[in-house]
């Protein structure tokens, strides 16, 4: 009866790496260009994401202690993935017997607001998408391994959020006014707050780029990155044009990429991601079976709400 939420969940762990791959090539670029090819390699956006997903496939939910312990395994054997300044710094602190809530708060007293934790949440998002207090905790916990920061705490929460609101969307989201009121109404923090409004007003005036990127950002903090990940999903009508656009802003492409690809893939499921893109991209094949099996767990786990 739901199996076609099975697609929804290999949708936006694929999608995720699609998106990161399309976007690799565009790191850090300015100016506004479209991409089509991806990238023979994804980054640590999906690399991390991975890590999430078998930490909780592994313990049949969240435990902390054995997600830093799956990142650290996974960042030790592929360093070269592209991570971000933070994260490896606070892996080195705890394999030197550090605890992971003191590491996370060496390099920054209040903890990271980078959007490192925000890109790798789509597992979280999907698992948890009927349940909105576990989601928010959940979230919260698997970001304040690395960035222990209210705003990226926040951005990780909003991310997982909309991927969860996708993941409730049959094919396309009903109302783009009533995704952003009802991520409004779960945001604890002004300024995604504003951001969020900001979403809702770029969408009715059909924004040209430069005013996406001048009101919302495409940074590397999460509170510049996420919301133009929802406003990218939200302005295009189907996964390639929303993955295509988010890369297209520059700056942060891959990792906008991979959090638009999370969103899109979960509202447009695996086979709203083009055939093409999900063959060419790096083990595909292993991360939709997470995808998988987060869905099995999901099932043997049950649902918050009956239905
Ligand atoms: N105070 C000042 N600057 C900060 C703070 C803070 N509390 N927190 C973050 N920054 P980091 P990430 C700035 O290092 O989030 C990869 O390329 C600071 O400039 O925690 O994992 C991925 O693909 C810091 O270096 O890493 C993503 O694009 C930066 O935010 C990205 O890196 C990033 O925070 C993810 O990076
Ligand atoms: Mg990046």
């Amino acid at each position: 009866m739901r199996e076609y939420l099975r697609d929804k969940f290999t949708g936006s762990l694929i999608g995720t790496a699609v998106g990161d791959s399309l976007g690799a090539g565009r790191e850090g670029s300015l100016g506004f260009r479209e991409v089509r090819e991806i990238g023979s390699r994804y980054t640590d956006d999906t690399h991390m994401m991975i890590g999430v997903a078998e930490s909780l496939i592994a313990c049949g939910g969240f435990h902390a202690q054995h997600m830093v312990k799956t990142f650290i395994e996974n960042y030790t054997a592929e360093p070269w993935r592209g991570y971000g300044p933070g994260p490896p710094r606070i892996f080195r602190l705890v394999q030197a017997g550090r605890s992971w809530e003191q590491a996370a708060r060496e390099i920054y007293p209040d903890g990271s607001f980078g959007n490192g934790s925000a890109m790798r949440v789509a597992p979280v998002g999907v698992l948890f998408h009927d349940d909105f207090d576990r989601l928010r905790a959940v979230a919260m916990e698997s970001s304040r391994i690395t960035h222990a920061h209210s705003l990226g705490m926040e951005g990780a929460f909003l991310q997982a959020a909309a991927i969860a609101l996708a993941v409730r969307e049959y094919d396309r989201p009903s109302d783009p006014a009533v995704f952003i009121r009802t991520l409004l109404a779960h945001t604890r923090e002004g300024i995604y707050r504003g951001k969020l409004e900001a979403v809702s007003s770029l969408l009715e005036r059909g924004e040209e780029r430069a005013r996406v990127v001048s009101e919302l950002g495409h940074g590397i903090e999460a509170c510049h990155s996420v919301p133009t990940a929802v406003f990218s999903f939200l302005a295009n009508p189907d996964f390639e044009a929303a993955v295509v656009y988010a890369v297209s802003l520059g700056g942060d492409a891959d990792t906008i990429g991979a959090m638009t690809g999370a969103i899109a893939g979960a509202c447009f499921g695996i086979e709203g991601i083009p055939a093409s893109w999900r063959r060419q991209v790096e083990n595909g094949s292993y991360i939709e079976n997470l995808g998988a099996q987060l869905w099995e767990l999901k099932k043997r786990d049950g649902f918050g709400v009956p239905e």
